[in-house]
């Protein structure tokens, strides 16, 4: 049976961050069968009864599930040999190695998910899933209908033909305009590319959701670990079931 770290047992079952879990810790309101306990380092399993301020705690995930809005000049990677600051490194939890969850450009901000879970990410970036995604772009230019139809139907690039993708202004901004675009592909630049081929340069990019989990009101470098209703979000509530993410 897998034994955690105490620390990270409180962690896993959503009752503390990692942090706050070692002050809970510290301040002697955990017991283990029975036995208050302050060293976050004491090992237990899901067998052992653990108990905060009286009440049972159960493991309900041994896996991490991350939502963060990447800032802008953050890469979307795990580490960068040039020393540059990577979304993993706004992440201060112990004992987990994670990963990004596709990719988001240096210079686009918003959502991105961040896990250690391989099979979940798969689920999230294989292109047979079409997940979707949706994006704001401030362009130069003030894009009319049949310039959105070339989106709405699919359009060229030099990596092929692009699926058809939602698209529609939702704002004019002086010469420019803020386009909301849902793509369910994940090509390099894509959003950049498909607005630029177009005919209206991208200014700006933020990604607000992935399927239906939306950015919300979390601000840059701002992260959180995904509740059950993210799941359903993400996946719709008959998939989250039976996916068993988390
Ligand atoms: N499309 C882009 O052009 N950039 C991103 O970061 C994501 C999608």
């Amino acid at each position: 049976m897998e034994e955690f770290r105490l620390q990270k047992f409180l962690a896993h079952s959503g009752v503390a961050s990692r942090r706050s879990a070692e002050e809970i810790i510290a301040s002697g309101r955990v017991f283990v069968n029975g036995k208050r306990v302050t060293d976050p380092a004491t090992k237990v399993t899901a067998r052992d009864k653990v108990t905060v301020d009286g009440k049972t705690v159960t493991v309900t995930r041994t896996k991490t599930y991350i939502i963060m809005n990447k800032p802008l000049g953050v890469l979307s990677s795990a580490s960068d040999d040039r020393g540059r600051k990577c979304v993993v490194d706004l992440v201060d939890l112990e004992d987990v190695r994670l990963y990004p969850v596709g990719r988001l450009d240096y210079d686009t901000q918003g959502i991105i998910l961040l896990t250690d879970d391989g099979d979940f990410m798969q689920r999230i970036t294989h292109p047979k899933y079409e997940m979707v995604k949706t994006y704001e772009a401030l362009v130069k230019g003030e894009p009319e209908e049949e310039d959105l139809q070339k989106l709405r139907t699919g359009i060229e690039l030099d990596d092929g033909m692009t699926l058809p993708a939602k698209a529609d202004v939702v704002k004019f901004n002086g010469p420019n305009a803020v386009v909301k675009i849902e793509i369910r592909e994940g090509r390099n630049r894509q959003v950049r590319r498909m607005l630029e081929a177009i005919g209206f340069p991208v200014l700006k990019l933020k990604r607000t959701a992935i399927g239906g989990l939306e950015l919300g009101n979390l601000r840059p470098g701002m992260w959180r670990q995904l509740k059950h209703r993210d799941f359903e979000a993400l996946f719709g509530k008959q998939e989250a079931k039976k996916l068993k993410f988390g």
